[in-house]
């Protein structure tokens, strides 16, 4: 039999390696609490490793290629990066790695800087050279606000009530992880749910956008425009969740079932009232987000390559948990200027909520894949930078940890439905 106490002798090492993962800061003069010292081994070893294991019978994980600020490489231990990069620009370098020594790679720049790397995944070669390309430039628009008297009778119909269950849906998965067999299973059950929406409505199509690399679908909810379908809009956030990687629980509650389900909360009121569109807006719950962007990176590649028109984009990820003094927080990097005023007078225009801008410092979610084809998107953030949801990619992200309710969430449904009547028109 394992010697226990060898066992908690090398808990209590890969603890200290795996520190930033599991939040716990061991004083060895006052004590060491063995249990999240175990804690932070169980998570430090399955970022590292992948150990825990995924869909019975699934491929091996396939090699990714990377593109990340060179600022940032230069910043990291050196061991993380086994050759020289494949290329290079001024800002950027793409390298090959293992998909299973990522989580590394957040954890070296979580210890040295508190925050991500921030990069994009990608399965070849081609896709990351793509990303040392300039972006195509966001043409200006004119941003109007002139839907007062419909959104009167529409925002009073956004409930808390249907987000607390849609998230309490979403976290009952043990993970929503990109591999994982409940991952696969959490965009089914979506895609199934957002099916119910179409009901009656030859106007409203729900579809998987399946990624060869993983078997964790996106899920995209299309509302036909009446008069210019041909131009689109698009809400969403990613639903997968991680802690640690592998089948390791991640209930994910606010990071992002809140943003999946202020998603839903949107679709659903605007069905309730009836409502349809001059323009298309297409929903989106996209897979493997926490592994490097991958699904909204295919996602937005894809819509760019067939030259879809998308006239604006807002990612709703993390809503539910108020950390800070104000209600939204816009992320000013990564993002559009323009839409981003745009979303402030909307919240001035039509509720009582303050706001402020913040930076990630890196592309931080699914927006900067919508930035970085080229299309103008937006991230309304629940909290300042350094207040946000402690819990996030722990197996203690419940919805407990916002009380129990979605009163924050419920915010950004608002702001989300107004964003869709004033851009759709
Ligand atoms: N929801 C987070 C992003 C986030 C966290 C924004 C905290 C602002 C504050 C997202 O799901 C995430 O974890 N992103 C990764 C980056 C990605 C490129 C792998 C991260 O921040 O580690
Ligand atoms: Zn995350």
């Amino acid at each position: 039999m394992r010697n226990p106490n060898l066992f908690m002798v090398s808990a209590v090492l890969a603890c200290c390696a795996g520190l930033a993962s599991a939040g716990y800061t061991p004083d060895f003069d006052r004590g060491v609490d063995v249990g999240l010292a175990i804690q932070a081994a169980i998570e430090s070893a399955a970022s590292a490793g992948g150990l825990v294991p995924e869909v019975p019978g699934l491929a091996p994980e396939r090699p990714v290629w990377v593109s990340m600020e060179k600022s940032d490489v230069g910043a990291l231990d050196g061991a993380l990066f086994k050759s020289a990069p494949i290329a290079q620009n001024k800002r950027l370098a793409v390298y090959e790695f293992k998909p299973a020594d990522l989580g590394q790679l957040s954890d070296g720049m979580y210890r040295s800087f508190r925050r991500a790397p921030g990069y994009f995944a990608h399965d070849t070669l081609e896709a990351a050279l793509q990303d040392l390309e300039a972006p195509p430039a966001v043409p200006a628009r004119a941003y109007t606000i002139d839907q007062g008297p419909r959104l009167k009778g529409m925002l009073p119909l956004v409930k808390e009530e249907t987000i607390v269950s849609a998230i309490s849906s979403l976290s009952a998965y043990r993970n929503r992880y990109y591999r994982s067999a409940t991952g696969v299973d959490s965009s089914k059950w979506l895609q199934q749910a957002w099916g119910k929406f179409a009901e009656g409505r030859p106007d409203i199509s729900v579809a998987a956008f399946k990624h060869a690399a993983f078997p964790q679908e996106s899920v995209i909810l299309t509302m036909r425009g009446t008069a210019e379908p041909g131009k689109v809009i698009v809400i969403g956030g990613h639903l997968d969740s991680i802690s640690g990687g592998g089948d390791n629980p991640a209930p994910g509650a606010d990071d992002n079932a809140s943003g999946v389900a202020v998603t839903n909360e949107v679709i659903r009121t605007l069905v309730e009232s009836g409502y349809r569109p001059s323009k298309t807006i297409k929903f989106i719950a996209f897979a493997a987000e926490e592994v490097g962007l991958r699904g909204s990176g295919e996602v937005a590649a894809a819509f760019k390559k067939e030259g879809v028109a998308v006239e604006g984009m807002l990612n709703l990820d993390m809503t539910n948990y108020k950390g800070s003094a104000l209600d939204i927080y816009f992320v000013a990097d990564n993002t559009n200027a323009d839409q981003n005023a745009f979303l402030g007078k909307l919240v001035d225009t039509y509720t009582a909520y303050t706001w402020s801008s913040i930076k990630c410092g890196y592309g931080c979610s699914d927006h900067a894949s919508w930035t970085k084809n080229g299309y103008p998107a937006s991230l309304p953030f629940e909290s300042t930078f350094e207040q946000y949801d402690p819990f996030i990619h722990k197996p203690t992200d419940t919805l407990s940890q916002s009380g129990g309710n979605a009163a924050h969430a419920a915010k950004f449904a608002r702001l989300a439905v107004a964003y869709a009547v004033e851009l759709a028109k």
